[in-house]
């Protein structure tokens, strides 16, 4: 087998050829896998047109991501990947501080029953075995990094591996782990974090422009990088690849497409948007990731507000009230994930979205 080529020594746009011709696509695209918000729809629109398409398969028993994989193949012969959490260590319980913060969420929810938290999150194990199943020509990580024997089985498959990382450590973790495909991915970014760590994220909020490069410097010899967050025009592409980007992963700019087919008052409030509407909370999961800075992010940041309990302990504190706010169409306390570009994410069909994105990218460069 050949060696990799050396992405960082190309020029920005020979070296997103070689990316697409590396991964078979036509355009250096990606979907962010969006847990929750990649449904095969917008896959199959993003993978038609050449990019990447994605699946945040967290929340998706083994059975949902064989189905999910099976309806994106029958409709596109695109490529696609799916991506898994790796899992945090057990949560530190605490039933007093919970009682506390239940008694914070009644006031913006229905009442939270105090043993909503004890539920069991779904089986990684399992998760992994159904995506390896499935096949994809990529699967990807976020928030660690895969267990060896997972990625000795990825490779026997020839499936490649997509790390996403937050700080350049963990660039060269990954790297040093088996990954393919370096995702760095910038504070500005849309919904969760991905770092490591999960208490760290607060105080290596790192932003796109300086971690990029910083990535590329450190192991852009070895892997191509992606960028992520805050990209969501052609600005952005060409930007990222100038700064040494293979490729560009893209969330909340196409969480309007008709194919995300997510809440309305949610993609209204992304049109609304400046980089200052949105946030980084711990307030829905207990993770820290950046949603539109409704009331409950507000009050929830608070100083004098009690602080989340870990993921996924807040995430199922959290769910009544966010459940009701879906209900109601009540974007207040919806959980409202959103990068500091969303007022970018435009209303068009995805796959018009990634062409344009692509072509605009490559008049600038
Ligand atoms: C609604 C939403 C859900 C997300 N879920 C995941 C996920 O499950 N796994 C993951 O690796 N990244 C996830 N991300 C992060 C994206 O992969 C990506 O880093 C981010 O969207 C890039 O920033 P942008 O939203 O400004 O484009 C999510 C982002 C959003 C907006």
């Amino acid at each position: 087998m050949n060696p990799p080529p050396n992405y960082s020594a190309m020029p920005p746009l020979a070296r997103a050829r070689a990316f697409c011709d590396a991964f078979g696509l036509r355009a250096p695209i990606l979907m962010a896998p969006m847990a929750g918000a990649s449904p095969a729809p917008l896959a199959i629109a993003v993978a038609t047109a050449g990019g990447l398409g994605g699946c945040g398969a967290l929340m998706m028993t083994p059975d949902a991501i064989r189905a999910w994989a099976r309806e994106v193949r029958a409709k596109t012969n695109g490529a696609f990947q799916i991506n898994l959490w790796i899992p945090d260590p057990a949560p530190a319980r605490d039933p007093a501080h919970e009682t506390r913060l239940r008694e914070f969420l009644a006031n913006w929810g229905p009442p939270v029953p105090p043993e909503i938290a004890d539920i069991a999150p779904l089986n990684f194990a399992s998760q992994c075995e159904a995506m390896l199943e499935a096949g994809p020509a990529i699967v990807s990580s976020i928030m660690g990094v895969y267990p060896p024997e997972i990625v000795t089985r990825m490779k026997e498959k020839g499936i490649r591996w997509l790390a996403t990382v937050t700080t350049v450590a963990e660039a060269r973790e990954a790297v040093a782990a088996g990954a393919d495909v370096v995702v760095a991915q910038g504070m500005e970014a849309g919904g969760h974090r991905g770092s490591f760590e999960p208490d760290r994220p607060d105080t290596a909020l790192i932003g796109l422009f300086a971690l990029l490069p910083a990535v590329v410097d450190a192991v852009g010899d070895r892997v191509p990088v992606v960028a992520a967050g805050g990209i969501g025009d052609g600005r952005g592409v060409a930007a990222a690849l100038i700064l040494g980007a293979s490729a560009v992963q893209i969330g909340t700019a196409l969480l309007r497409t008709p194919e995300a087919a997510i809440a309305q008052p949610w993609a209204d409030a992304l049109a609304g948007a400046q980089p200052e509407d949105t946030a980084p909370t711990r307030a829905f999961s207990g993770r820290l990731g950046r949603a539109i800075a409704t009331a409950y992010v507000k009050a929830a940041n608070a100083s004098e507000a009690p602080k989340p309990a870990p993921f996924p302990v807040q995430g199922a504190l959290s769910w009544p009230m966010r459940d009701a706010a879906l209900k109601a169409g009540d974007i207040d306390r919806m959980q409202a994930w959103a990068g500091q570009s969303a007022r970018l994410a435009s209303t068009e069909p995805a796959a018009e979205l990634v062409r344009r994105l692509w072509s605009e990218a490559q008049e600038l460069l």
